[in-house]
């Protein structure tokens, strides 16, 4: 079976990343969204919560599933018996830190990692900018899907709600 992992943060999930992982499921048996636990990075959402939203708006590619790692990608790569990772590039700012990441885990493990060029009307998409323009109250309805949305605004509200660090 040809099997293909697509890893990120997906801090959340956006159409973005669902472009490339609805295009993969066409070219490959089985993509695996793989949610990466990062501990040096804050996320807005917990692993279950991401992973809960890839599910939700990835259930109607039935050869996609998710799953969630903390460590090296090829750790994960090796330990589910996947050889090649696949990501989207949106521009040549994505280019020189993927090339370095593909370079340094074909090294490692022996991983390939494939580029898809990201759709043109996602080109500019990133969690973060979705993040930050949802947190000034900004309309983001076209960059997530309307699951992610609803729990982007819920939680969003609830962090307003809490008191000032001072
Ligand atoms: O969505 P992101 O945060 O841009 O995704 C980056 C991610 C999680 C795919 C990348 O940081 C990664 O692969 N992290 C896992 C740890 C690892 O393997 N590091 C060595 C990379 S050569």
């Amino acid at each position: 079976m040809n099997r293909v992992v697509c890893p990120g943060s997906f801090d959340p999930i956006t159409f973005g990343h669902l472009d490339i992982i609805a295009r993969a499921s066409s070219l490959f048996d089985e993509v695996v969204i793989a949610v990466m636990v990062n501990k040096t990075k804050k996320t807005l959402f917990t692993v279950e919560e991401r992973m809960e939203m890839a599910r939700e708006v990835s259930s109607k590619y039935p050869n996609v599933k998710v799953d969630s790692w903390s460590g090296l990608l090829v750790d994960y790569c090796k330990a589910n018996s996947i050889n090649t990772i696949i990501k989207g590039l949106r521009a040549v700012t994505d280019f020189d830190y993927e090339l370095q990441m593909s370079q340094m885990n074909l090294q490692l493990q022996n991983v390939e990692t494939l580029f898809m060029s990201t759709s043109p009307s996602h080109s500019f998409l990133s969690s973060s900018l979705v993040k930050e323009i949802a947190s000034y109250g900004g309309d983001v309805s076209s960059y997530i899907p309307a699951p992610v949305l609803v729990r982007l605004k819920a939680r969003l509200d609830s962090l307003a709600a809490l008191p000032e660090e001072k």
